[in-house]
């Protein structure tokens, strides 16, 4: 583990939020995990159409929350699992359904809600917060520690400042 790399970035629609998920999207290969939070609306599943785009998704795949069915699956460049566990209300729920096996298989994983149980995520994932600021701003903190975060941290950088 190294020093926790943190981004902060703002947006100022939903359009702008889509756009910073896609760049982080396009840098994404099979294992990387996503590990979504923020308040109800702050702008998750956008930024996971985005991280969808990015893969290389159908722009006609319309990306929502799959809070009744788990998990979506999108065909990018690499899969992308959609996961969303707002309504799994203890771990061993989440265990259960079998989704865990995911967060370490080949495609890229975003998962809504994240921070409930920070036990799951692995080491490696990157952790996108997003912040409502007013109606339309977001504040989105990237950060991670673990080495292939850091990389993917980085690359976002340069992204973020072309
Ligand atoms: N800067 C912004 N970034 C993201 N979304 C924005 C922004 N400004 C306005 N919005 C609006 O906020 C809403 C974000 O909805 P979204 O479904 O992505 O949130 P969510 O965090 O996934 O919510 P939930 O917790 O219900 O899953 C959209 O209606 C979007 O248009
Ligand atoms: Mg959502």
């Amino acid at each position: 583990m190294t020093k926790e790399t943190r981004l902060i970035v703002r947006t100022h629609s939903g359009e702008g939020t889509v756009d910073v998920g896609r760049k982080l999207g396009a840098l994404l290969h099979g294992g990387d995990v996503i590990a979504l939070s923020g308040e109800l609306g702050s702008g998750k599943t956008w930024f996971t159409k985005g991280m969808a785009l990015g893969l290389g998704v159908s722009p006609h795949m319309v990306v929502t929350s799959p809070s009744f069915a788990l998990m979506n699956e999108y065909e990018g460049e690499i899969p992308l699992f959609h996961m969303d566990v707002y309504r799994l209300d203890k771990v061993s729920d989440f265990l259960d359904t079998g989704l865990e096996e995911y967060l370490h298989g080949e495609g890229a994983v975003a998962m809504e809600w994240s921070d409930r149980w920070p036990q799951i995520l692995p080491d490696w994932c990157v952790q996108v917060h997003l912040t409502v600021l007013d109606e339309t701003s977001r504040e989105i903190a990237l950060s991670g520690q673990h080495k292939r975060a850091v990389a993917i941290l980085e690359q976002m950088k340069q992204e973020l400042e072309r």
